[in-house]
């Protein structure tokens, strides 16, 4: 190997992958009495594919965000039962997907990339991990995304449509999604602090890239994920999920 390839491989030997798994919502629009990250799939937990590609990665250390509830099944069931021994914690989630974020990235130990996903997207693989960490070494974020295959139309308060937005630009968002830690920390505390006067202006703030791009200072760059890695939202998902395992 070169002198350059060597340093290249040194600089990514030192730096730390921390991933956050977000399992603490309620599920409403699957409608079922058991919250969707814990519904089976092929007799194992939603939940439990992810951690196990996770677990099987380039990925040092892996938090999980649970309701306080479901906390002690989480670590027995799945994390023990499945022997996925990078979960260093399983913490309580909040209210809301970005407070569940935020009881994360307070429990990471300190890393350089954090990989930020949805408990309820079962379907990452290596690949999508591998792009992603890839395209943030280059820009400093990565957000796996996927361009749209249905036209998209901008929809007013009667229902009628007063916008189409060129497919081609119009990408679905996935996770997971990728920032150097101090950056997205940063971020998340500065939409924090801001969270009364979104709510006063009516912003709801559904991913990362969103607190990035209000209150970050890089731009969030998407790298390919994958068709396949849909999230688990409502009944039909679950006889999807099935098909594709
Ligand atoms: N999530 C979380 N904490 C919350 C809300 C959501 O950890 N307070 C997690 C969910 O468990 C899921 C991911 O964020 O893995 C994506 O959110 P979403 O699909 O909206 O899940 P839910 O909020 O559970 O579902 P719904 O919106 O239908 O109630
Ligand atoms: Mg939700």
């Amino acid at each position: 190997m070169d002198g350059i390839g060597f340093m290249y491989e040194k600089v990514n030997m030192s730096e730390k992958c921390a991933a956050i798994i977000l399992a603490a919502g309620k599920g409403k629009r699957m409608n079922s009495d058991i919250a969707k990250q814990y519904l089976e799939l092929d007799g194992k937990p939603v939940l439990y594919y992810s951690l196990n590609v996770f677990q099987k990665s380039f990925i040092d250390e892996i938090v999980v965000v649970a309701a306080e509830e479901d906390r002690e099944y989480v670590k027995e069931q799945i994390v023990v039962g499945y022997g996925i021994s990078k979960v260093s914690q399983v913490v309580t989630g909040g209210k809301e997907r970005y407070h569940s974020v935020m009881c994360g990235l307070r429990a990471l130990n300190r890393c350089d990339y954090v990989f930020i996903h949805d408990g309820a997207r079962p379907f990452v693989d290596d690949e999508i991990l591998a792009r992603a960490l890839d395209m943030a070494r280059n820009k400093g974020t990565a957000v796996a995304a996927m361009p749209v295959k249905d036209t998209i139309k901008i929809i007013d308060d009667n229902g009628a449509a007063v916008q189409t937005p060129e497919r081609s630009c119009v990408w679905q968002m996935q996770t997971p999604q990728v920032f150097l830690y101090n950056e997205i920390y940063s971020a998340y505390e500065s939409m924090l602090k801001d969270e009364e006067e979104l709510f006063k202006r009516g912003v709801k703030i559904t991913d990362d890239a969103m607190v990035m791009e209000m209150y970050g200072k890089r731009k969030v760059y998407v790298s390919e994920g994958s068709y396949r890695n849909i999230k688990i939202t409502t009944p039909e998902d679950m006889e999807i999920a099935k098909i594709l395992l």
